[in-house]
């Protein structure tokens, strides 16, 4: 039997580093709320809370411009689709976003965090002595050995090139070159997608995921973060979506107009058998 009083033990239940609040006060990670009201962006809130201090601003930048990039990808993504698909059979905005959200996985929208974890293993390899393009290889290896063919964070089904990569590169670039970070991730990533284009004899660049998930591993975030901070922004265009189909007179939408059949593929018309 433990000693600890019931009220304590309830306290240790719900333990938290995040937030401190009593009546008349909220602080965040120390910061009293009023202080960070008006003073602190967004995505600085996003970091104080996910990392427990507030991000230097040449950080605070790149984060933003992940958050930024990756808000949206119009009613072709599954997700937006889904979110439109839900407003329209009377899911309030809540139920259209978690619904949309939930299609945020390895394939679509949450492959950053696959892909961070395959530029870690590039790095540690590195780490480890291994020049680079033999690093990217043998992470390469085993991870289609464990997950199969397609590498997280490369391709694209519309964009033969992904504009985002370019741009969120070039600012990961422009952050080394003033020691803001050490650009290891960009390395990485840029090995890996070399090593690709080695064995498919095409380039199947880097992808929104492949390049924010280079933003967050720069920035020290965990990779289930990069899926996590990911849904964060992509939260913005399902709503934008649901909100926008909320307007809308459509009723159960279904994935096509109406007109348009699908194909069959199961067994001809038959009749049961006599009795
Ligand atoms: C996004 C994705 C589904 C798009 O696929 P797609 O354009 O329909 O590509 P296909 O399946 O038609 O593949 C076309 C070719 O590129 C190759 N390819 C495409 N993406 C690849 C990847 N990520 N890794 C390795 N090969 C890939 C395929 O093997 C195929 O090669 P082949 O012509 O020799 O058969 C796919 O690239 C993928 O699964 N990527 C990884 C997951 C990811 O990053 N998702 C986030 C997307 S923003």
């Amino acid at each position: 039997m433990t000693e600890t009083p019931l009220s304590e033990q309830a306290a240790t239940w719900w333990r938290t580093s995040i937030c401190d609040i009593s009546p008349g006060q909220i602080a965040f990670r120390g910061y009293p709320i009023e202080d960070l009201i008006g003073r602190v962006s967004f995505p600085a809130m996003i970091w104080l809370m996910l990392r427990g201090d507030l991000p230097e601003p040449q950080h605070e930048e790149l984060l933003q411009a992940a958050l930024v990039a990756s808000v949206d990808h119009g009613p072709h993504a599954p997700s937006i689709a889904i979110a439109q698909m839900a407003v329209s059979c009377g899911l309030p905005l809540n139920g259209a976003m978690a619904s949309a959200i939930n299609t945020l996985d390895d394939v679509h929208g949450g492959a950053g965090e696959q892909a961070l974890e395959l530029y870690a293993n590039v790095l540690e390899r590195m780490d480890a002595g291994a020049k680079i393009g033999e690093a990217a290889a043998a992470a390469i290896d085993v991870f289609t050995a464990a997950k199969g063919a397609y590498l997280p964070g490369f391709g694209h089904r519309f964009h033969p090139i992904d504009p985002r990569s370019g741009r969120l590169l070039e600012l990961v670039d422009a952050c080394v070159g003033k020691g803001g970070v050490a650009g290891r991730h960009a390395a990485a990533a840029r090995a890996v997608e070399a090593a690709l284009r080695m064995r498919k004899g095409k380039l199947i660049p880097m992808n929104i995921d492949g390049a924010t998930a280079v933003i967050y591993g720069e920035l020290g975030f965990a990779p289930p973060l990069a899926r996590g901070v990911f849904c964060l922004s992509r939260a913005v265009g399902i709503l934008a979506h649901a909100w926008e189909q909320t307007g809308r007179k459509d009723r159960n939408k279904g994935p096509m107009p109406k007109a348009f059949g699908y194909r069959y593929e199961g067994q001809p018309r038959r009749r049961l058998p006599e009795r």
